[in-house]
């Protein structure tokens, strides 16, 4: 049986180190492309090299040359500035749409059956460019944050209570930005609804360390997080490389769910070999309903922005 491809676009901090764990998994042969050239191809050996220590697994290519990617079965973008700190993720608005644009454009060319993993920022609207741009069915063009996100509102919570931060179920939902929705109602630890472990005012400590998880980060080294962002795109092409129908939160098109009425912006779905095989609807409460509508509402104004400009 012949290995899946999956390309990375974007050969900086969190595209060397997608295509680092998508190599090391043995997950698929993947080619790392970037626009500077020498990068990508420094990058790539590095790893192939690294293979002789560890004994893995899949090959690694770096290229410049679109020609080298044909026919992936995924597309992981990650090609777009990063924030420095006092940058808000939608200060890259203009300058990633004209990358995201020009990359979904290949994408079409060379590999037109493919999914596209998007990541780069503000990634609620990169998403809706590659999903308008390619063309492709929605099911097609997923973005990655809430693997992110409730990755470290686990992480959080388990360095609160002491426990394994792998028996922590985090749920979050809306945009990848200050407005997302953690909802401590859906997270749970070994089954145990987070409400029931820990008071109010210590959730509301994490819920709010989650929101600006991204920026804490960026404060601490100047420029912005990469080895979560690429484990959580990594989890997202494994799931539907391999078929697993993982529920994790994604930003996936929603039309009828939530009342969104039309929109990319993070929801929990299900990851499958058809992608979005099935977005999760919850019963949200009031409070949280009118937190999502303020997120999506945001999400909306950018996606407006973002229309003048591709
Ligand atoms: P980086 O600056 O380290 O790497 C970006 C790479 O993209 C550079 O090597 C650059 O040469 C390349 N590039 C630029 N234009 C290109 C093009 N047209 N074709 C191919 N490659 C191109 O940035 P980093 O830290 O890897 O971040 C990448 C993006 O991911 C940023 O927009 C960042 O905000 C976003 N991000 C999103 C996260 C999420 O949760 N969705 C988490 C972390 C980062
Ligand atoms: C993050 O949340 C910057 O979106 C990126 O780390």
């Amino acid at each position: 049986m012949s290995k899946a491809k999956i390309t990375v676009v974007g050969a900086g901090n969190v595209g060397a180190s997608t295509a680092h764990i998508a190599a090391s998994k043995g997950l698929a042969d993947v080619v790392l492309l970037d626009i500077v050239k020498g990068l990508p191809e420094g990058k790539a050996l590095d790893m192939a090299q690294a293979k002789g220590v560890y004994a893995a697994c899949g090959n690694v290519v770096g290229t410049t040359d679109w020609d080298q990617t044909a026919n992936s079965d995924i597309v992981i973008i990650t090609s777009g500035l990063p924030r420095k700190p006092g940058m808000s993720r939608d200060d890259l608005l203009a300058k990633n749409a004209g990358i995201v644009k020009s990359v979904t454009e290949q994408i079409v060319r060379t590999s037109p059956n493919s999914f596209i993993i998007v990541v780069c920022n503000p990634l609620d609207v990169m998403t809706y460019v590659a999903s308008k741009i390619s063309g492709f069915d929605k099911n097609r063009v997923v973005g990655m944050a809430g693997a992110l996100d409730s990755a470290r509102f686990a992480c959080f919570i388990a360095e609160d209570l002491g426990v394994d931060i792998g028996d922590i179920q985090g749920v979050l939902m809306g945009g990848h930005g200050d407005s997302m929705v953690p909802l401590p109602r859906f997270t749970s630890v070994a089954g145990i609804p987070l409400p029931e472990l820990m008071p109010q005012d210590r959730i509301d400590v994490h819920v709010e360390r989650a929101r600006k998880g991204g920026i804490e980060i960026v404060n601490l080294m100047g420029t912005s997080a990469y080895y979560a962002p690429a484990a959580g795109a990594i989890k997202m092409a494994e799931s539907i490389l391999n078929d697993t129908k993982t529920v994790m939160s994604c930003c996936a098109w929603c039309q009828d769910e939530y009342n969104i009425d039309g929109a990319f912006v993070g929801v929990p779905v299900m990851l499958g070999s058809d992608g979005v095989e099935k977005i999760i609807t919850l019963d949200l409460n009031e409070f949280e309903k009118s937190q999502l509508d303020t997120s999506v509402k945001h999400v909306k104004e950018l996606v407006s922005l973002v229309e003048t400009m591709i």
